[in-house]
């Protein structure tokens, strides 16, 4: 590659992006509905759907659904506009377990159909045929199972208040097939609106707008209605349903939680309409209308979920600080990195993942300042070095453009990803580099994207020549291993304090004394880089001055839970037991059930014990991770 020059690469990009998009469709049935192109190119192709988009594709759902919080099942109607190429006489879409009753086109006319049985589909389901003749609209009448993995449907034990049921859905990667019948690809962006039914006096949330008052269908139940009129990746369809009560913040921004949490959770996210300004300086127009949030009973298996004008949240984030709201920034991030311009494939997920970890890192400059932004960077940093000496720097999964799989832990999608774009940033300078990233943004809104298109994106509009493209060393960062040695590292300074603390503990056991006044970052730092072997007598030392078994903030919890058990310390067990009772979150939830298993004959019974109490109360996500590490060796 190297001795291609730029002249030779801008020559061939020109020619591979115009075979790349298939000419936009125009949806016939309704000029007026916004409809995104698909890629064609070789590395677009989605290996984690059935669908055939290039022959025949959905470009509009419609859903009707009633949700049955007895028997725990969502069912009813789904009706979809397709545009299919001539000829075509089938559409693909993607299913997972659903119970399908009938297919008809808009007439009420049967359309022949069959779930095809594949062998091992596992997550990726089943493929849906519909024979379509003439048809350009089908209508589906179903249910999902009850035990569709991407709802959860939570007994009112589960949530704050304690009286009424929940539920709620979570879509990436491939979970809406287990309760939405249509092509579930990133690439293939639809439209969409729903009618949900749902007993009173539950309120619904969906990753669209609400349309008017919920209606009372005087049978104790109630309808909402929901619109969302721009094409977005299936993933990114989302509902919530429970007793929530909904706080503004800004013109444009609001939480909803249970009326229990809602005080807290609004002080949480008080920033959120000034990092929505601080975002659109960045990189322009918020193209959504309203970012609200819902934050969610604490058996989300997520920090957050990008879901389009409601971000979905964890209740754990919630520090009484805001010392956890680079979460916040994060998923708002995502309405440009994710949302608006989408992975086209999984294994390119560093495009979302990644790009919106750079951007988070922007807005929390902008808003908090850059001590913060930069220790937050020197974190994250921390953590690719982590994982790159844990997995090997020539592990192929450590590539940010991998094939058709994740990348091997998050920090490579994530924080290298992030670091990618930083180091850009610092060769090209800042202006330059938000200038192009901002028509990135614009030129590509609404469409998916390959890790080639970056790249060729950046060759086209960024790089100014060979020499700069010889320093910015774009092919390494994108499709090989490790880190290349260009990365720009973050300034030593940053945590200048806190290693030094960390020094002078690891050589006579000093505990600083300024813990208490230490940001949270610092905190982390400190906990992250002390030595992991430590007695009970110093770990309760350390816990007595600091007082780390009862700070309010989950993640400096997690880090003292996680060194406490790797030292088979017995007071940590009451506080873990409570811990994992309370937190549904998989990335803490994994982690110390694999730190307990790790320690064999101490540390497995009690792993056994716990997870027998709180299996049940975990996301079908949390519990497939934990069901991994007790299954392991
Ligand atoms: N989109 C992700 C969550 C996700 C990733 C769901 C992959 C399913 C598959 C979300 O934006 C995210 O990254 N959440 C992080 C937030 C953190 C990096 C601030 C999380 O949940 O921890
Ligand atoms: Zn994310």
């Amino acid at each position: 590659m190297r001795s291609i020059t730029l002249a030779t690469i801008l020559a061939l990009s020109a020619t591979a992006c115009t075979t790349m998009e298939a000419a936009p469709l125009v949806d016939t049935a309704n000029p007026a509905r916004m409809v995104s192109p698909i890629l064609t190119s070789p590395e677009a192709q989605d290996t984690q759907t059935w669908a055939e988009p290039e022959r025949a594709r959905v470009t509009h759902v419609a859903l009707d659904l009633d949700l049955d919080f007895e028997t725990r099942r969502v069912g009813g109607t789904g009706m979809l506009e397709v545009v299919a190429e001539p000829g075509a006489d089938t559409i693909v879409l993607d299913t997972n377990g659903l119970e399908i009753a009938r297919v008809t086109d808009g007439n009420g006319r049967e359309l022949p159909w069959e779930i095809e049985s594949m062998e091992e589909s596992g997550a990726k389901g089943e493929p849906l045929r519909i024979t379509l003749g003439d048809a350009r609209t089908i209508r589906i009448d179903y249910r999902a199972p009850a035990a569709a993995s991407a709802l959860q449907w939570l007994s009112p034990e589960q949530t704050e208040g304690g009286v009424h049921p929940f539920l709620f859905s979570q879509g990436q990667a491939i979970l809406n097939r287990t309760w939405i019948p249509t092509q579930d690809s990133p690439g293939i962006r639809q439209t969409w609106e729903a009618r949900i039914t749902a007993p009173e006096p539950l309120d619904v949330v969906m990753s669209g707008v609400r349309q008017g008052k919920p209606e009372d269908l005087g049978d104790g139940r109630r309808a909402f209605r929901f619109v969302m009129d721009k094409p977005v990746p299936p993933y990114l369809i989302a509902i919530a349903a429970g007793d929530i009560d909904f706080a503004p913040i800004g013109p444009r921004t609001g939480v909803w939680a249970e009326p229990a949490t809602l005080p807290r959770a609004r002080a949480e996210v008080g920033d959120t309409e000034e990092m929505v300004e601080a975002a659109e300086a960045l990189y322009g127009e918020y193209r959504w209308g309203r970012y609200d949030m819902i934050v969610l009973p604490p058996a989300f298996p997520y920090g957050g979920m990008e879901n389009p004008v409601m971000t979905f949240l964890t209740p754990t984030f919630i520090a009484g600080d805001r010392s956890n709201n680079g979460l916040i920034a994060h998923e708002l991030a995502h309405s440009w990195s994710g949302n608006l311009v989408t992975n086209a494939v999984w294994g390119d997920s560093w495009l979302n993942e990644g790009v919106t970890t750079y951007f988070e890192n922007r807005i929390m400059e902008a808003v908090y300042g850059e001590k913060r932004a930069e220790q937050e960077a020197a974190l994250m940093y921390a953590n690719i070095l982590e994982t790159l000496d844990e997995v090997g720097r020539d592990a192929p999964g450590t590539a940010l453009s991998t094939d058709g799989e994740y990348q091997l832990g998050s920090a490579i999608a994530y924080e290298k990803g992030a670091f990618f774009l930083m180091t850009v940033e610092s060769i090209v300078g800042r202006e330059r580099f938000d200038a192009w990233l901002r028509q990135w943004f614009d030129n590509h809104a609404f469409q998916p994207a390959t890790s080639e298109m970056f790249y060729e994106d950046m060759l086209a509009n960024l790089v100014r020549d060979d020499a700069e493209a010889e320093r910015l060393m774009l092919r390494e960062w994108i499709f090989e291993p490790g880190l290349p040695a260009n990365v720009a590292e973050p300034d030593p300074a940053a945590f200048a304090a806190v290693d030094a603390a960390v020094a002078a503990y690891s050589a006579n056991g000093a505990i600083p004394t300024g813990y208490a006044d230490w940001t949270s970052a610092e905190r982390q730092r400190f906990l992250d880089n002390i030595p992991k072997e430590r007695t009970a007598a110093q770990l309760a030392a350390l816990n007595e001055a600091l007082g780390l078994a009862s700070t309010g903030n989950n993640e400096e919890l997690f880090l003292w839970l996680e060194l406490a058990l790797a030292n088979r310390y017995e007071p940590a067990v009451p506080q873990a037991q409570e811990f994992l009772a309370r937190v549904g979150r998989a990335k803490f939830v994994r982690p110390l059930f694999a730190t307990l298993w790790g320690e064999g004959e101490w540390g497995r019974p009690i792993a056994q014990r716990i997870y027998a109490d709180t299996r049940a109360t975990y996301h079908s996500v949390t519990q497939a991770g934990v069901d991994r590490v007790l299954a392991s060796d």
